[in-house]
């Protein structure tokens, strides 16, 4: 017995040595720092009118992808919408070529191009091969055009994809303290970015991770913590499952919506209510969007503000916005856009309750409102409580009546699955706490 034990170890021993440095498929999941900055030096004070470019961006590039013009939507300027920096991103650092050079990117999920150059210039290496396309994204922050490379990428220690289809910036607007964009949106949104098309869509770096063998399931996790300072590192990317050590519970999906535009994108059908029995959004189409600071709710048409007008007219086409406003008493600031609270109306704040697919989500009034510690930084008074529910500026009953950007995000950890076509949440140690 003895003999044969020690040599099955032995063999062991030496098949783990063996096979080690051909491991390619990874049995835990990789993860990626990421860094919440604040920056409003580049002219956006008012972070419910970016907020409010990049909702209106993202549907007009829904609509030009159904009818057959993404490219034009890409190459041709249609955003009429003043050129802002977003206020609040995620970045990670991110390498490309071999030896790598490292980039900061921004994390979006509305988006599907991965591209560099916006500060940083890209370097060229023995792994950079030119292809004969040039590139166009337009967002809803700005623009970036140039030509497109494949490279190597190496997002983290074990996590790097060869020949990555990536854009090399020559012209970009709006991308001011960070040199490109990570893009983890679904693939159909590279439709319309490349000319001429050789090919229809571009994979991002999740489906080349996973079409690669890097990682065994189409997914992405993510986990973004609330703060009250203007720039830390405190949230992570994680690419081929979820990270459990950031749960506190099950995650639970829902299905991509069917409603268009919201289908697009990440999208869920969800409804809202306020404390405990105020509908605010009965269940409807919109979206889960990392390049979003806020939670955008659909507002009404200005006949949708009259209250005997609503009490004529379905709960569903009901200003979600004026019955968040009447809920809580907020009033419109001018300085920065958003709703104001008295501290009274904070101490009365109740829970606003985000359900989909059956689970509720409970968006705690701490989690309501914009860290006070950085109230000077987007134009406001430092005594003053401001909410985070913000307009989204269309009406509702649109197809994309909500966003459920960083402020739902921080609180809740969300699972971006290609494979199964849905989108999970789940409680974190964030999801209670009193911070702002
Ligand atoms: C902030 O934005 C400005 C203007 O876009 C940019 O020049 C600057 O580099 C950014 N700062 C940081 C720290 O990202
Ligand atoms: C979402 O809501 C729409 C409109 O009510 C409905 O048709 C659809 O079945 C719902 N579910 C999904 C997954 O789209
Ligand atoms: C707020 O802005 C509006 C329109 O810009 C202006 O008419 C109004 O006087 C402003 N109110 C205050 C209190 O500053």
């Amino acid at each position: 017995m003895f003999p044969s034990a020690a040599l099955l170890t032995t063999v062991l021993l030496a098949l783990s040595a063996a096979a080690t440095p051909f491991v390619t498929i990874r049995d835990a999941p990789v993860t990626l720092p990421l860094a919440r900055k604040l920056n409003l030096t580049g002219g956006t004070k008012n972070l419910v009118k970016a907020a409010q470019a990049r909702a209106k961006a993202l549907r007009a590039l829904a609509e030009a992808k159904a009818s057959g013009n993404a490219e034009a939507f890409h190459t041709d300027a249609v955003i009429n919408e003043a050129v802002d920096n977003q206020a609040v991103t995620y970045v990670a650092s991110v390498g490309v070529g071999s030896p790598a050079t490292t980039y900061s990117l921004l994390i979006d999920t509305g988006s599907s191009n991965t591209w560099v150059g916006a500060g940083r210039a890209y370097v060229r290496t023995g792994t950079s091969t030119q292809t004969t396309n040039r590139v166009s994204v337009t967002y809803g922050s700005g623009s970036f055009s140039g030509t497109e490379f494949t490279d190597q990428v190496t997002i983290a220690s074990g996590l790097v994809i060869s020949k990555q289809s990536i854009g090399v910036a020559t012209r970009s607007t709006g991308f001011g303290g960070v040199d490109g964009i990570l893009g983890i949106g679904p693939v159909d949104l590279t439709s319309g970015t490349l000319t001429p098309a050789t090919s229809t869509l571009i994979p991002t770096v999740t489906d080349n991770l996973f079409s690669q063998g890097t990682i065994t399931s189409n997914e992405i996790g993510i986990s973004f913590n609330p703060t009250n300072v203007a720039e830390t590192v405190n949230g992570e990317l994680t690419w081929g499952g979820t990270d459990s050590s950031k749960l506190t519970g099950a995650v639970n999906f829902t299905p991509i919506t069917s409603t268009f535009p919201a289908s697009e994108f990440w999208g869920i059908n969800q409804s809202i209510r306020y404390g405990a029995s105020t509908t605010i959004l009965s269940s409807t189409a919109g979206i889960v969007d990392t390049g979003t600071t806020l939670v955008l709710l659909a507002s009404g048409s200005s006949l949708l503000k009259f209250p005997p007008v609503q009490y004529l007219i379905s709960a569903r086409f009901i200003d979600a916005i004026a019955a968040y406003q009447r809920a809580t008493g907020a009033v419109a600031d001018n300085a920065t856009g958003l709703l104001r609270l008295t501290t009274t109306q904070f101490n009365n704040l109740q829970s606003l309750f985000f359900t989909t697919n059956g689970v509720t989500y409970e968006l705690i009034p701490d989690a309501q409102i914009w860290p006070r510690a950085l109230n000077t930084a987007i134009g406001g008074n430092a005594n003053s409580v401001y909410l985070i529910v913000a307009d989204l500026g269309t009406t509702s009953g649109q197809g994309l009546d909500f966003i459920n950007g960083f402020a739902f995000l921080e609180r809740f950890y969300s699972v971006f699955d290609t494979t199964n076509k849905r989108v999970g949440f789940a409680t974190t140690p964030n999801t209670r706490s009193t911070i702002n």
